[in-house]
């Protein structure tokens, strides 16, 4: 049944809804198809608020019309192009044989249908029965190029949340390149936002940074062929008073692991657009008569009740309607991992101490991080030679598989399968499959290179390697690795004229492996990493149910990185580990609480040579291990919410709570102790007022009411980094 969408044929209106969402807008002059909400619901919409005419200079008018007060420069609008009259940045630029790179998007046609199709490829949102979304597909066209473009709109039933993407047809009878093709378009009029994003860096990931959106074209995006550390594929847009628990909050997030772009315009009548889809750096994408091209699509939510309930928006649909292993709603063991304790140098005798002590410990799995294959005793050498270096393994891979397995534990390993070095057997047999520009020494980054993905042989090889070793092993856990960014775009597949293809062919490409690889093994855990976060997007989370957060391990650190990740990203997603003091990244001495404190907020682990713990750090270790199997669910699946951020004091503070409200954590950390200390209090969200909870370590019991309204005072702290665990349960 189509009842999430309404469509007035007499007034050609389109309105998506459900309870909490309306998204409305029609089609005016010109054919042109005008923007007219998003928002709360409304019940319906009688056509009377729209868009004011206005003569306006500078801004002209549609050819062959002589009424001066429509403009496409300034009306809001659904999809914008080059070359009609729309000073904005345009959703799309296509170069057409003449050389001319102009459009005159007109509204075709339009079909709803119940559910939600698939985009060939790539990674989407998607539905288990049809019931739960309805799908708008409004069709324009460019009469003179036949290019027609398909906005495809998709609304849940059960989740604030609509989806947008579009497909070109190219139906003319000459090639055309597209030389942009964003996946969605949002115009607002007047308004003042504030726009909050997640830039960072390697080691320093999506910390939350918000800024009052001024005149101009500012764009948030990535052109390292990744999502990338340095800004993650998702903007808000948000009142200028809201906060964590109230105030307008319009959240984008594109499901894509490749160069992003969200462009945003503040334009000279004070309204805003926002485009949102691949960047359009060196991307130009040829499309032969009679062929199309998808773009990603975006996920697009809107709140009135602040930045938690986005989050909890995109934790939701991310979830449970991205994520397709098996272990999404499955508890995720606790995990020793070796890189952080060993690096390169181990083998088999050095390694099983580590599997001993981490089953006393009651850890569940052990991960073999880089280093076990090739030659590798360092990493200058052997990616792309996915096989079992003897000298480390004498007895061969599976061998040690048995032995971790003999204990009880799960057996993961670590693979980086779109890389090459040129000290491997994979380049002196192939040296093609290395991505270079002819004539040109392509450019190292940690003495590696990248394989071309674009190529289906290249694929095909590393499917069959990374099969072989996890088919021959008992392999339960794969972490997948990528320890740079793209650079030397070009393929030797393609024609010169088709480069402009690679970036987005080579996210394709990627694609195309992890569906095969993933699909092939569905009881095998997966686990996306690029050196930490740096391909943590909701593209990535369609194969691969979690990911490495950050290769910074400090807890003081990762406050901040866990804070902004889970601004779009759910905890189940996001993996954390304890590891040694002083950290390896930053230098800081942590208490061991502390670092399990804030590990224990996400997906849970070691990442550090048990075999040197203390007993005494044995004892915690164990105590640690012990409380996340008891909260594990709660934090891997329960409603999070963010309380205070040490960006803002010396105080961080998050909150995991049971859709029945009968359980929560609260992680409280201050930062730094101070003599004088002022008492800060720490009020807690989303309690039953009704109920009483008792605290599980001190039993004291307290009202819901109380806690969220009183709150409770924060430990007065005699040493620096400290952090609290709480626990209540309703009586
Ligand atoms: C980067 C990862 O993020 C680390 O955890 C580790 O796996 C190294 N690569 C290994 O090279």
């Amino acid at each position: 049944m189509v009842d999430l969408i309404t469509v007035d044929k007499e007034n050609r209106v389109f309105h998506l809804h459900n309870e909490q969402l309306s998204y409305i807008f029609s089609i005016e002059d010109g054919d042109t198809i005008s923007h007219l909400y998003f928002g709360k619901r409304v019940k319906s919409y009688h056509g009377q608020l729209c868009y004011p005419r206005v003569d306006r200079g500078f801004s002209g008018n549609l050819p062959g019309s002589l009424d001066r007060t429509f403009s496409k420069d300034t009306l809001p609008q659904e999809y914008s192009s080059a070359g009609e009259m729309d000073y904005r940045v345009p959703a799309t630029v296509v170069r057409q044989k003449d050389g001319s790179n102009g459009l005159m998007l007109k509204y075709k046609t339009y079909k709803v249908e119940e559910g939600k199709p698939e985009l060939a490829g790539l990674p989407a949102a998607y539905v288990e029965s049809e019931s739960e979304a309805n799908t708008l597909i409004v069709t324009l066209e460019d009469e003179k190029s036949g290019v027609l473009f398909d906005l495809l709109y998709t609304i849940y039933r059960d989740y604030p949340i609509i989806t947008r993407s579009v497909k070109v047809k190219n139906l003319g009878q000459e090639n055309v390149n597209l030389e942009k093709v964003a996946s969605m378009q949002i115009d607002f009029s007047q308004r003042d936002f504030d726009v909050i994003s997640l830039p960072g860096a390697h080691v320093n990931e999506r910390h939350l940074e918000r800024q009052k959106l001024g005149y101009g074209i500012q764009t948030f995006g990535s052109i390292r062929g990744t999502s990338s550390h340095q800004m993650n594929p998702f903007v808000a847009l948000v009142d200028s008073n809201t906060d964590e628990f109230n105030g307008a909050a319009y959240g984008f997030a594109l499901v894509y692991s490749g160069n992003h772009a969200f462009e945003i315009e503040k334009d000279q009548l004070d309204q805003v657009r926002l485009l949102v889809g691949i960047n359009g750096y060196n991307f130009n994408w040829q499309l032969p008569a009679g062929e199309s091209f998808q773009t990603p699509e975006v996920l697009m939510t809107y709140t009135d009740n602040g930045l938690n309930a986005m989050s909890k928006a995109f934790h939701n649909i991310i979830r449970d309607r991205i994520t397709r292993s098996k272990y999404k709603y499955k508890e995720r063991p606790i995990l020793v991992n070796n890189w952080e304790a060993t690096y390169f140098d181990f083998d088999e005798d050095k390694l099983k101490p580590i599997v001993d002590e981490a089953k006393e410990l009651g850890i569940e799995m052990f991960v073999l991080d880089d280093g076990w294959f090739g030659h590798r005793d360092d990493d200058n050498s052997s990616l792309g030679d996915w096989n079992v270096y003897e000298k480390k393994f004498p007895q061969g891979l599976k061998h040690f598989a048995d032995y971790v397995h003999s204990k009880d534990l799960k057996f993961g390993i670590w693979f980086e399968p779109e890389m090459i070095s040129m000290d491997s057997e994979l380049y002196r047999n192939h040296p093609e499959y290395l991505m270079q520009v002819p004539g040109r020494q392509p450019s190292p980054s940690r003495n590696q290179y990248i394989l071309d993905m674009t190529r289906k042989d290249v694929r095909d090889d590393i499917v069959d390697q990374v099969s072989t070793i996890i088919a021959d092993n008992d392999i339960d856990y794969v972490k997948w690795d990528m320890n740079r960014n793209l650079s030397d775009i070009y393929s030797q597949n393609l024609p010169a004229d088709r480069q402009g293809e690679v970036y987005h062919r080579y996210v394709l490409g990627v694609y195309d492996i992890l569906e095969r690889i993933t699909s092939k093994f569905p009881d095998v855990l997966f686990e996306g990493c690029s050196g930490g976060g740096g391909r943590f997007d909701a593209g990535f989370v369609y194969y691969m149910p979690q990911s490495w957060t950050s290769d910074n391990t400090d807890a003081i650190a990762r406050l901040t990185i866990q804070y902004g990740t889970s601004l779009v990203y759910p905890p189940s997603m996001m993996t954390a580990h304890v590891s040694a003091v002083p950290n390896h990244q930053t230098g800081r001495v942590t208490p061991i609480d502390t670092r399990g404190a804030v590990a224990m907020s996400a997906v849970f682990g070691y990442e550090l040579d048990l075999t040197t713990l203390t007993d005494e750090e044995k004892e915690i270790v164990k105590k640690q291990v012990n409380q996340y199997k008891d909260i594990r669910k709660l934090v891997q699946y329960g409603d999070f919410y963010r309380l205070q951020s040490s960006k803002d004091g010396n105080k961080t503070a998050w909150m995991f709570i049971s859709p029945q409200k009968d359980e929560a954590v609260v992680m409280v950390c201050k930062v730094l102790a101070e003599a004088q200390p002022v008492l800060t209090k720490t009020k807690l969200y989303g309690l039953d007022t009704n109920r009483n909870y008792r605290d599980v370590e001190t039993n004291k019991v307290y009202g819901g009411d109380e806690l969220m309204e009183l709150g409770f005072y924060d430990p007065i702290i005699r040493n620096d980094y400290a952090a609290t665990m709480y626990h209540f349960k309703a009586e």
